[in-house]
């Protein structure tokens, strides 16, 4: 009889693809899910070899790789390089990719032709999309063309105007009850699992609860059954805004700043490439080559 992998100790677990069932299993057993977003090659190999559950190509790279302002102007085409490398890189965990902002929202046509270039020419398992309103029933057209969905609810960045900018969602109430809403809704349509960005903790407890799907947390609290963090926060690579929800775990660009700033000194001061970063040749090999050059430039002076 074989074992289940549920039965499975958790080093041999890490070694089996993530798959949707197993997602569900961890939720069901009550076994905290690890994402990180991932934006390269390298980023993907560092997931890895982490052993995350599940890694989210997220269009925060539009601003922690591309350098734009917001996630508002990456486009899809952008985002599926992005993809594709972090496929390269990644064996185990799921691999989620982001639907870009103006990528799904017109038409179910246009969001399931969009989530099905993620699957196709990135080597996505599956796809993320924003809100709840109308990208529901985008969710379940996806759903329904067979790739599976995970929803964002609470605060959504590629609609932050929207909601009067990065702000705190589920405060009141009100709009509490709204996120419970969105995630149920998202939830009845199909999709697999939903990430809650920057609702309070309290909310996070309780909607978390309601729902049969995993809920990854954001600036959630503790109470989600997963977390996910931007990858080049939690490393300190990036020096823009850093939420209240982050928490640094390195500071990789005080270390890549005075790497470089290492290697510019020894350039400008001879001291690299030293010795051991240099290839020889044999000393004869050598003498013979200076005598065929002292040879060549004789041949081009009376050449002139
Ligand atoms: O784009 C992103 O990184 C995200 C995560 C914050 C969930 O959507």
């Amino acid at each position: 009889m074989s074992a289940s992998p549920r039965t499975l100790p958790q080093a041999v677990q890490e070694l089996l693809p993530m798959t949707l069932p197993r997602l569900a299993e961890k939720k069901r057993r009550g076994e905290p899910i690890v994402m990180v977003t991932a934006y390269d090659y390298p980023s993907a190999q560092v997931a890895q070899a982490a052993s995350v559950d599940v890694v989210l190509v997220g269009d925060s790279g539009a601003m922690t790789v591309l350098g734009y302002p917001s996630t508002v102007p990456v486009s899809t085409d952008e985002m599926l390089m992005l993809a594709a490398a972090v496929r390269r890189g990644l064996q185990t965990p799921l691999l989620v990719g982001d639907l870009p902002f103006g990528s799904y929202e017109a038409s179910d046509e246009k969001a399931i032709a969009t989530a099905q270039r993620f699957v196709k020419e990135a080597g996505c398992d599956a796809v993320k999309l924003e809100r709840g309103g109308t990208s529901v029933q985008r969710a379940r057209a996806i759903v329904e063309a067979g790739i599976p969905v995970m929803g964002h609810v609470g605060l959504t960045p590629q609609t932050a105007t929207v909601l009067g900018g990065h702000r705190t969602q589920g405060r009141t109430a009100q709009r509490a009850h709204a996120v419970a809403r969105d995630a149920l809704a998202l939830e009845e349509a199909g999709c697999f699992s939903i990430v809650f960005e920057a609702i309070p903790a309290a909310v996070a407890a309780l909607v978390t609860e309601m729902l049969a799907i995993p809920v990854i947390g954001i600036g959630a609290g503790p109470a989600t059954d997963g977390q996910v963090l931007v990858f080049h926060d939690l490393l300190g690579i990036y020096d823009g805004h850093v939420p209240r929800f982050v928490k640094r775990f390195a500071d990789v660009k005080a270390q890549m700043v005075a790497g470089v700033a290492q290697y510019a000194d020894e350039v400008r001061h001879g001291t690299f490439p030293g010795p051991e970063q240099c290839y020889s040749i044999d000393d004869e090999e050598l003498r013979l080559f200076q005598q065929e050059l002292r040879l060549f430039q004789e041949e081009l002076r009376a050449a002139e």
